[in-house]
């Protein structure tokens, strides 16, 4: 559905895709993750032909985006990372232009906003200016759009960023339908859990290049295995000696506690029978940690 092959784009002297291979499959959804400024975006915007590329292969749908980006543009939906609403135009004028846009016929126009509005709970606000919506409400506006032209795939730049946990549900259980139903999903986002949650596969980038890909369970396996134990700060000179006293016990800290990695649960639970400290949490090695890792904050601690 979208294969990269050395894949490069260059700001003048600053390549913020750099070197970037992946595939994604028909029926995936494929998950971006990397820190800001890693070229989520700017990969994205390339698949659609908003950014050109500066070197290397990119194709959708095996069509390439450098030229043929209105093929593409007729077959994909975008929720971009900005919402891009007109904001002096009410829900149902901004959908019609964006109708328009695309070709849809005018015939099929309005039932086509009327079912995604009552879709995406937004049928009352119809006659609404964009500019009395809630934040919330812009966003899953956006979904609408996206899915107006009825898409074989669908890229979410952050799509639930700056959302309350309730529209943030909503919204994964509205990708989670679109994926079930056979659409392709290409998505960014800074939480992990969301990643987790939402994707089969995912790669992480950081500074233009991908760090590492596979499904969330791999990605723990390869580089996070274990048990995280959380420890208060207040422990800190205690802990340092259980980490100096067993190297094999991965040792991370931040404004939030004191973070113990171990490749078994036993080997966590020891160091309260062993030393008499209790940690805030115990829980299975997830997809933050890993993130963490290769993207550079603990790779001293942890390297
Ligand atoms: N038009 C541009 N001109 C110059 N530099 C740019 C341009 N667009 C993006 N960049 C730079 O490229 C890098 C990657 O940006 P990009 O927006 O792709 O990151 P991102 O991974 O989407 O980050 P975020 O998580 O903050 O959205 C950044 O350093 C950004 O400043
Ligand atoms: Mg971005």
């Amino acid at each position: 559905m979208i294969q990269a092959r050395a894949l490069v784009k260059a700001f003048g002297d600053f390549k913020a895709v750099d070197d970037m291979n992946l595939q994604v499959e028909p029926g995936q959804c494929f998950g971006l993750l990397g820190p800001n400024g890693a070229g989520k975006s700017t990969f994205i915007n390339m698949t659609y032909g908003t950014v050109l590329r500066t070197s290397g292969h990119l194709s959708v749908f095996g069509l390439d985006p450098q030229t043929q980006s209105r093929s593409i543009k007729k077959r994909l939906g975008v929720v971009t990372q900005d919402n891009a609403l007109d904001e002096s135009l009410t829900v149902e004028e901004n959908m019609q232009i964006y109708c328009a846009f695309i070709g849809l016929p005018s015939h099929e126009r309005k039932k086509r906003i009327d079912d995604l509005l009552e879709y995406m709970n937004l049928s009352h606000k119809k006659d609404a200016r964009i500019q009395t919506l809630s934040g919330g409400m812009k966003r899953r506006l956006v979904f609408v759009r996206a899915l107006l032209g009825k898409p074989e795939l669908i890229i979410l730049d952050e799509p639930t960023t700056g959302l309350d946990p309730a529209v943030r549900h909503l919204l994964w259980g509205k990708v989670k339908e679109l994926r079930e139903g056979g659409t392709t999903i290409v998505l960014t986002t800074h939480y992990m859990h969301e990643a987790e949650v939402l994707c089969d596969k995912l790669v992480i980038m950081n500074q233009g290049r991908v760090v590492s890909e596979g499904t969330p369970q791999k990605m723990i396996g390869e580089h996070t295995p274990g048990y995280v134990g959380i420890f208060g700060l207040q422990d800190k000179a205690a802990i340092e000696r259980i980490h100096a006293s067993k190297p094999d016990l991965h040792f991370h800290e931040d404004s939030s506690g004191l973070y113990l990695r171990a490749a078994s649960l036993p080997e966590l639970t020891s160091i309260h029978a062993e030393h008499g400290l209790t940690p805030l949490q115990i829980r299975p090695s997830n997809l933050e940690d890993v993130f963490l890792k290769l993207t550079g904050k603990d790779l001293a601690a942890d390297a």
